[in-house]
């Protein structure tokens, strides 16, 4: 029997999710739910992806075999509360939410629940998101494996230990916003030069795409990938040189520091 997918919060992240999902079709749109707080968001994700929406929290909890909790860490344990009574306990609840333990969820929950932590990105929504996920020992190895299957329908899973949960906003969850700076700078950089803005972004964004299937698809290491590119006394170690004037490595390991410690007091706002 196809399962039905009940999404608590619908906004940015569950919506990537959403259309990655139906765009594989391993799940019917009849068999997708979502709520959300307000009727904007309610009938806008009704429209956009045809799935049954509703501002009744409840209603989706009721008829979901996996309820996926989309909101703001800080609304979690209140829709929980809201909520556990209606959850099939044979049902596996997983939240994307940053900051929210294993441990948050079955307190909340207040019995054994089949809990999945995990965190998404957005690039789900094309297809290549990348979701770490770390599942209770409730859930048995067939469960895991559906809802793997189902995350992939948008992007790759990778399995941590939740001990590492908290670091994996700062380099997947989050890290999509500085690459998308990082492409923006390199488009303006192209601009300065003359290049029509149009083709500075595809330019840029292409140079990022396959940059990164060069680290996933070959296995070199990143170092050797990036001497392969550096001619000696050439015009691409210069911009390194520049690059590292400015401790580009380093700003982008505080960054992603900060982003970490942000997360660990995400709970407590
Ligand atoms: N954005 C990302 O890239 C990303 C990546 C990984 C994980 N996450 C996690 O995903 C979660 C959602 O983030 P987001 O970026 O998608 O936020 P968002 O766009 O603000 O979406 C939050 C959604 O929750 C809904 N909501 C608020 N109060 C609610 C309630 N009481 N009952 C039901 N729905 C309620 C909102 O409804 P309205 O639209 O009607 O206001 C909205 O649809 C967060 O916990 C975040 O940590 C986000």
């Amino acid at each position: 029997m196809e399962k039905t997918i009940g999404f608590i919060g619908a906004g940015k992240m569950a919506q990537a999710m959403i259309g990655g999902i139906l765009k594989s079709k391993m799940v019917a749109a009849d068999h997708i739910v979502a709520s959300a707080l307000t009727e904007k968001t309610v009938q806008f994700v009704h429209d956009t992806y045809k799935i049954k929406t509703t501002s009744n929290n409840k209603e989706v909890a009721r008829i979901a075999d996996i309820l996926i909790l989309a909101v703001k860490p800080e609304l979690h344990s209140k829709v929980i509360k809201e909520i556990k009574n209606e959850f099939n306990p044979d049902g596996i609840v997983i939240t994307i939410a940053a900051g929210i333990s294993l441990q948050d969820l079955e307190k909340d929950f207040g019995y054994q629940v089949k809990a999945i932590r995990s965190m998404p990105n957005t690039p789900s929504l094309v297809g290549e998101g990348m979701i770490v996920i770390c599942p209770n020992q409730f859930v048995d190895e067939q469960e895991i494996s559906y809802v793997e299957g189902l995350l992939q329908t948008f992007g790759k899973t990778e399995r941590l230990g939740e001990y590492l949960m908290d670091a994996v906003p700062a380099i997947s969850g989050s890290s999509p916003a500085y690459i998308y700076l990082f492409i923006e700078a390199m488009a303006d950089g192209g601009v300065r030069q003359g290049i029509p803005r149009e083709k500075a972004y595809r330019l840029a964004a292409q140079a990022v795409l396959g940059a990164a299937k060069m680290v996933l698809e070959t296995g070199i290491h990143p170092a050797a990938l990036k001497d392969d590119v550096c001619t000696p006394g050439g015009a691409t170690i210069e911009a390194i040189a520049a690059l590292e004037k400015q401790q580009f490595r380093g700003t982008i390991l505080s960054a992603m520091e900060s982003c970490t410690e942000r997360v660990k007091t995400l709970m407590s706002k």
